[in-house]
C-alpha cells in the first residue's frame, strides 16, 4: 500500500510518502506511536479496503446528501415555475404544451420521490407573485407520490402528475391582490375566487386534448364528502377515488404552506386537522398520506 503519511516522531516514517513493500516494514510502522496514517488508495498496488477489511463503498455524509438534494430541488422547481408559467401563458394564447407539463411532472415525480420533506420544503420558498404556481406544482408532486404509494399505474400516476398542475388554472384570470388579501374577502371577491373551477374547467375544455381525469379534477377539487363544497355541492357518491386524492394533496398543500393571510401548519397537524374532519376528507387517503412523510 502506498503511503501518504505517518503522524508519528519516528523519523523513518514521519513526513515521507512511501510504497509499503514489505510485512516488516508494516510491523515497524505499527510499532511507532502513530495513531494513524493516511493511504492512497489509488496510488497502493493491493486491495487496501480488503486488507483493512473495510467497505469499499464511498461512505455518504447525510448532511452533504441532503444539501446536495435540496440544490437538486430548488434547481427543479425554479426550472418547473419557469416552464409551467410559459405553459400557462401559452394556454390564453390557445395552445396546450401536454408534452412539456407532463416532463415537467415527471421531474417533480423523481424529486418528490427523492425526498418528500426536502421537495416541500424548497416549494415553500415561494413568492407571492409565484404562488398558483408553486402551489400547482407542489400538489402535483404530491398527487403523484400519493398515488404511487396507492399502487397506481405508472401511466395513471403520470395522469395525475399533469391534471395537478392544471388543476387551479381557472385562477389565472384572479388578480394576485385578491388571492393574497390578508383581509376579509368581500362578497365579490368571494365569487371570484370560487369561480375558478369553472373558468379552468371552460378553459381546458376548450383546449381539446386534456382527458376526462383531468378536467374532473380541475371542476371538482374543492368538492367535499358531505356536498358543502364547490362548485356542484357533489356528495360522497360522486366523488371518484382520484377527485378525492386530488382534493387531500391540495388541502394539505394549502395548509402547510404559508400564505399571506396565515402561517404555515406542520405536516402533522395538517394531517391530523384533516383526519378530524373525515366528513370532507377521505380519511384512508389522508392516512396514507401521513405515511409518505413518516
Ligand atoms: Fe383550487
Amino acid at each position: 500500500m502506498y503511503i501518504e503519511s505517518v503522524e508519528c516522531p519516528t523519523v523513518e516514517f514521519s513526513g515521507r510518502r512511501f510504497l509499503v513493500q514489505s510485512d516488516e516494514t508494516l510491523r515497524a510502522i505499527l510499532a511507532t506511536s502513530a495513531s494513524h496514517a493516511l493511504v492512497n488508495r489509488q496510488k497502493s498496488l493491493i486491495d487496501v479496503d480488503g486488507l483493512l477489511g473495510l467497505d469499499a463503498t464511498p461512505r455518504v455524509d447525510p448532511a452533504c446528501e441532503e444539501q446536495r438534494e435540496t440544490k437538486r430541488a430548488i434547481e427543479v422547481v425554479a426550472r418547473a415555475t419557469v416552464a409551467l408559467r410559459d405553459s400557462f401563458d401559452a394556454m390564453r394564447d390557445g395552445n396546450l404544451q401536454l408534452g412539456k407539463l407532463g416532463s415537467v411532472a415527471d421531474d417533480l415525480s423523481d424529486r418528490i420521490d427523492a425526498s418528500p420533506d426536502i421537495f416541500l420544503k424548497v416549494t415553500r420558498l415561494k413568492t407571492k407573485d409565484e404562488g398558483t404556481y408553486v402551489h400547482s406544482l407542489a400538489v402535483s408532486a404530491l398527487m403523484m407520490r400519493l398515488a404511487r404509494a396507492l399502487d397506481y399505474e405508472e401511466s395513471a400516476v403520470h395522469e395525475l402528475g399533469v391534471a395537478g398542475l392544471l388543476h387551479d388554472v381557472g385562477k389565472l384570470g384572479i388578480p394576485n391582490e385578491i388571492l393574497n388579501k390578508t383581509g376579509v374577502l368581500d362578497l365579490e371577491e368571494k365569487r371570484l375566487i370560487r369561480s375558478h373551477p369553472d373558468v379552468g374547467h371552460r378553459l381546458l375544455k376548450e383546449l381539446g386534448k386534456v382527458s376526462e381525469l383531468t378536467l374532473d379534477i380541475c371542476l371538482y377539487h374543492h368538492e367535499t364528502l358531505d356536498g358543502s363544497g364547490y362548485p356542484a355541492g357533489l356528495k360522497a357518491a360522486r366523488l371518484t377515488p382520484e377527485i378525492r386524492l386530488a382534493t387531500v394533496c391540495d388541502v394539505f398543500e394549502a395548509l402547510t404552506s404559508a400564505r399571506a393571510y396565515k402561517m404555515p401548519w406542520e405536516a402533522r397537524d395538517a394531517l391530523k386537522w384533516m383526519f378530524d374532519r373525515g366528513h370532507l376528507f377521505d380519511k384512508k387517503l389522508v392516512l396514507r398520506l401521513a405515511s409518505v412523510f413518516s
